[in-house]
């Protein structure tokens, strides 16, 4: 079955008068629905707050209408807590996740009063030492042995994030004997997860957890927050992970404690509303049959990297017979530059736009500028129907900007 996109070929072709392609663009009526789901899944729990990790899509109107839904932000770096400041999103809408974290970037989460979220038992001092200890302070549990992980985030024992279990009680000791009284505890251990037992068996850990901490330390936690990990189904035969069984079966579990449930999606949030779409400017037949178009890597790079699927739409051409198989490439001096390899695809023609599906999460911003190529606009298709601008593209002007010529 065709998968249904929020715009037809003619649509596409008007936009790209205006705007040439490549470009992304991001369905804000898709967007707003989809977070409004999460939200009534978690109605249960008084203190449900997702807090969309902006490495995802970190376009000030995005954020901006995931505000509007009543989302918080996931913050992991400096940048991440300014755009943040600026689209205003403050305070404790603001959970600050990070690793291998700069003096400057807790001085900003504190001054910001975002939660504070540390990676690592000597955080605790290094945080002292920058500024002091906020009146909330979670930690970041990484279970090793006792969960799988998954490719994206790699085992839970290799991985190179959070505290293992004794370093939480002796942390949690320290922070009650230094005076805090508000802890959360956080975990994040897979990646793009489309199996919904997966977030119930973290629930189960945090909960456990939080009793056996809470019992051998005497504190009171306030917060689990589960992390992100919710998957998009790329392929077209994966399916979504329902949210109201996966929200239903923790209610179970939570069997009505006091106790906030956060997390911090990133990808579910806005990855199946956003598409790149490109033009297909050349042909080329040698060992197989390869169609080039006028993006690359630069602008997406999940295939190229990971090897992961996107659906390749040709635009007007959706009900055609798929009887070629095409590798769809970049210019990039990388074989690896590819968004789809050995595909069925319907007969493809020079000028045909394709649309790259899923891309509206680690897409653009995972972007960069090797090979000095440049990254593609980002447009908001508005819940009344008309495109805007959100995010220009670069000119050689942005990529030569940190250079200085003058000794030339
Ligand atoms: C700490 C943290 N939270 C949340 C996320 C969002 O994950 P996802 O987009 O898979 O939901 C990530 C992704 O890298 C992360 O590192």
């Amino acid at each position: 079955m065709n998968r249904k996109l929020p715009f037809i070929k003619e649509k596409i072709e008007q936009i790209s008068k205006k705007f040439p392609t490549p470009f992304h663009i991001y369905d804000e009526k898709a967007i707003i629905e989809n977070a409004q789901k999460l939200k009534k899944a978690f109605s249960w729990n008084k203190g449900f707050k997702e807090y969309f990790a902006v490495k995802a899509t970190p376009n000030p109107h995005i954020l901006k209408t995931l505000q509007g839904v009543g989302f918080g932000s996931d913050c992991s770096s400096l940048g991440e807590l300014v755009l943040c400041e600026k689209v205003g999103i403050v305070g404790e809408n603001i959970m600050f996740t990070s690793n291998n974290t700069l003096p400057e970037e807790f001085v900003k989460a504190y001054k910001l009063g975002a939660i504070i979220n540390l990676d690592d038992f000597t955080h605790i001092e290094f945080l002292e030492k920058c500024v002091e200890l906020p009146d909330v302070i979670s930690f970041r549990y990484n279970p090793g042995d006792l969960r799988e992980g998954n490719v994206l985030i790699g085992k839970p024992c290799d991985a190179k994030f959070g505290f293992i279990k004794e370093q939480l009680f002796e942390g949690y000791k320290i922070l009650k004997d230094k005076g805090i009284k508000r802890f959360g505890i956080h975990t994040m251990v897979a990646s793009n997860e489309l199996d919904p037992k997966y977030f119930i068996e973290t629930v189960k850990m945090l909960l456990n957890l939080v009793d056996e901490i809470s019992l051998k330390i005497g504190i009171k936690f306030e917060f689990i927050n589960i992390g992100g990990g919710i998957g998009v189904p790329y392929k077209p035969d994966e399916q979504a992970v329902d949210l109201e069984f996966v929200g239903s079966e923790i209610e179970k579990v939570f069997d009505g404690r006091d106790l906030k449930l956060f997390m911090e999606m990133g990808r579910m949030i806005t990855g199946p509303y956003g598409y790149l779409v490109t033009k297909v400017i050349h042909k080329k037949h040698i060992y197989k049959e390869y169609i080039g178009v006028d993006s690359c890597m630069s602008a997406l790079m999940r295939a190229g990297m990971y090897g992961e699927y996107h659906e390749v739409i040709v635009l007007g051409k959706e009900n055609n017979l798929k009887n070629f198989t095409y590798d769809v490439v970049g210019s990039l001096c990388e074989n690896n530059d590819k968004f789809a390899i050995d595909r069925k695809l319907c007969e493809i023609d020079i000028g045909d736009n394709l649309v790259i599906c899923d891309a509206g999460a680690h897409g653009l911003s995972m972007g960069f500028q090797y090979n000095a190529k440049l990254r593609p606009c980002e447009l908001y298709l508005q819940k009344d129907g008309d495109v805007k601008l959100i995010r220009r593209a670069e000119n050689l002007d942005d990529y030569f900007c940190t250079l200085d010529f003058s000794e030339f």
